[in-house]
C-alpha cells in the first residue's frame, strides 16, 4: 500500500521535488534490491496505463535503503546519515509492538526525533489499554502528541470522509440525526478473505481487536459525533472522543446479550471450498474471526438508539456499509390500502463501490382505483457516476500526503485510542468472566445464527 500510494502522489506532482524516501528494515538489502521490490509492488498494484517508465524511474530514484536491526542503536547513525537534512522529516513506523521502544530510542540517539520530525504509527499499537499506554508513553518520550500521527486507514477512505460531508455539508439530515428520528444504526464490515498468511498476528488479536477496536469504532464516532465547529484536527477529534467516552460499557453482566463471537469452519468462498480457521492456522485456537455487537452511545442524542456492528472473515461478500434506519411516520394517512409504509433508510456503502442510497416511499404509477399504492424506491447518490472523471485513490495516499503536510485531522489522537481500548477491554473481560467462546460458522455464511438472533430479538434484521 505504501509504495504504490507514494508513487500515486508522485505521478500527480504532489510530492516535493527533493523528497527522498529512505526505507529501513532488518533484511540485508541494498538500495538497488529495494528498488526492485518497489518496482514489483508498483507493477502489482498500479494500472499498467499509469506506469509510465519515466515516471517510475523518477520515483525509484527517490528511494534509498538502509539495513537496520532496530534493537541495535548503533545502526541508527547510518540511517541518520542516509536521511541527511532533517528539516522536514516524516517517519512511518510499521513494526511489531515490541520494537517501538527500541526504535524510538534509536531514532532519538541518532538525532532523528528533533523538533520538525513527525512520527506516523501503524497498528498494532498494543493489544489492550495497558500495552497501548506503554507504547504511547514510549512515543511521547520523544514525540509530542502534535507530531504523532496514529494511522487508521479507514479514515483515509474517501467515503468515510464523505460521511462528514453528508452530515455537515447538508441541512437535510441533521434535524433527524438523533433518537427522535433514528431507530437504529447498523455497521457491517464483511470480508471474504481468511487468514491471508497473517496467522501469527491475527490469532493473537481476533476480529474484535483487529477491526472493531479501531476501524469500526471510528465509524461509530463519525456517525454519532456532534457537529465540530471546524474541520480541523482539534475540533473533529474533540467531538469523536466524546462519543468514544460515551460508549456504554459491556461487561460480564451484559456481554452475552450484546455480543456474539464466531470462528469460521470449513465452507466455501467465491464458489471454491475453503478450510476452517484452525486448519489454516494449523493449531487449535479460540480466536474469534467474527464479532457482532449491540452498542449504545449514552448521551442525549443517542439514548435508546442501538448501534449493531458486525465484522468477520470468510463471510459471503466483501462490503463495508453503514445503514441509518430512520423511524417511520407517526401515522399513515393511506390506511390499509396504501400497503405498508417502510421507514426511510440511508445506506452509506464504503466499499467495494462507494455509494450513498436513500430509500423513500413513492407512489406506484396508476389510476389508484383501490387506493394509492406506495412502494419503496432508492434515491441513489451514485458517487461513482457523479465523480466519474476523478481517480479513486488508495486510502494511504491521502494519509501520507497529510503526514508530509503535517495535518493530523485524519489521524487518531491518544485519548481516542485509549477510550477505544477501554471499551474493548471491558468486552474481553466479559468474555473471560462468562467463559464465552466463539461459535463455529460455515465459511461463506453470515456468521453464527446467534448474530441474527442478536438483532431479531429487537425486531431488527441485518441489512444484507
Ligand atoms: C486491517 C486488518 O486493519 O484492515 C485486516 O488488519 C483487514 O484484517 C483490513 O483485512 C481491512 O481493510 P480494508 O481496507 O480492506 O477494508
Amino acid at each position: 500500500m505504501l509504495l504504490p500510494s507514494l508513487f500515486g502522489l508522485d505521478v500527480d506532482g504532489l510530492l516535493p521535488t527533493g523528497l527522498r524516501i529512505v526505507a529501513t528494515a532488518r533484511s540485508g538489502l541494498d538500495t538497488e534490491g529495494f528498488a526492485e521490490i518497489a518496482r514489483t509492488a508498483l507493477t502489482e498494484h498500479i494500472d499498467a496505463e499509469r506506469l509510465d517508465p519515466d515516471r517510475v524511474a523518477v520515483f525509484l530514484a527517490r528511494l534509498r535503503y538502509v539495513s537496520l536491526e532496530a534493537t541495535d542503536s548503533a545502526g541508527f547513525a547510518e540511517l541518520a546519515s542516509a536521511v541527511g537534512d532533517q528539516a522536514d522529516l516524516s517517519i512511518f513506523l510499521s513494526t511489531a509492538p515490541s520494537l517501538f521502544g527500541p526504535t524510538i530510542a534509536g531514532l532519538r540517539s541518532a538525532g532523528l526525533a528533533g523538533d520538525g520530525v513527525r512520527l506516523a504509527l501503524e497498528k498494532p499499537l498494543g493489544s489492550d489499554l495497558e500495552s497501548s499506554r506503554a507504547i504511547n508513553d514510549q512515543v511521547a518520550a520523544a514525540f509530542p502528541e502534535a507530531r504523532t500521527f496514529r494511522i487508521d486507514h479507514y479514515l483515509g477512505k474517501e467515503t468515510v470522509q464523505n460521511l462528514l460531508a453528508l452530515r455537515f455539508g447538508n441541512a437535510l439530515f441533521e434535524p433527524l440525526w438523533h433518537t427522535g428520528g433514528i431507530d437504529h444504526v447498523q455497521i457491517t464490515v464483511s470480508e471474504t478473505v481468511g487468514l491471508e498468511g497473517r496467522g501469527d498476528y491475527y490469532d493473537g488479536m481476533g476480529a474484535l481487536r483487529d477491526m472493531v477496536q479501531n476501524h469500526m469504532l471510528q465509524l461509530v464516532a463519525l456517525v454519532a459525533m456532534e457537529p465540530p465547529a471546524k474541520f480541523d484536527a482539534t475540533s473533529v477529534r474533540d467531538e469523536k472522543v466524546k462519543v468514544l467516552r460515551s460508549l456504554r460499557p459491556i461487561d460480564a453482566g451484559t456481554v452475552e446479550a450484546c455480543c456474539v463471537i464466531g470462528q469460521y469452519g470449513d465452507g466455501a468462498s467465491g464458489g471454491q471450498p475453503v478450510l476452517a480457521y484452525t486448519t489454516e492456522l494449523a493449531r487449535v485456537s479460540a480466536t474469534e474471526t467474527f464479532v457482532a455487537l449491540k452498542l449504545h452511545v449514552d448521551n442525549w442524542r443517542w439514548q435508546g438508539v442501538p448501534f449493531y456492528l458486525r465484522t468477520g472473515k470468510r463471510l459471503p461478500e466483501r462490503h463495508s456499509e453503514i445503514t441509518i434506519q430512520f423511524k417511520g411516520v407517526p401515522h399513515s394517512i393511506f390506511g390499509a390500502k396504501g400497503g405498508p409504509l417502510r421507514p426511510n433508510r440511508l445506506v452509506i456503502r464504503l466499499q467495494p463501490h462507494e455509494n450513498i442510497r436513500l430509500s423513500i416511499m413513492a407512489k406506484e404509477p396508476g389510476l389508484d382505483r383501490d387506493g394509492l399504492r406506495l412502494r419503496e424506491v432508492p434515491l441513489d447518490i451514485g458517487l461513482a457516476n457523479a465523480f466519474a472523471d476523478v481517480r479513486r485513490r488508495i486510502a494511504y495516499e491521502r494519509l501520507l500526503l497529510d503526514l508530509i503536510g503535517g495535518d493530523p485531522t485524519l489521524f487518531v489522537r491518544r485519548d481516542e485510542v485509549e477510550a477505544q481500548w477501554t471499551y474493548i477491554d471491558g468486552i474481553r473481560a466479559g468474555w473471560k468472566a462468562t467463559g464465552m467462546t466463539p461459535k463455529t460458522y460455515g465459511a461463506g455464511s453470515w456468521g453464527p445464527s446467534a448474530a441474527i438472533a442478536l438483532t431479531e430479538r429487537d425486531g431488527v434484521s441485518w441489512y444484507d
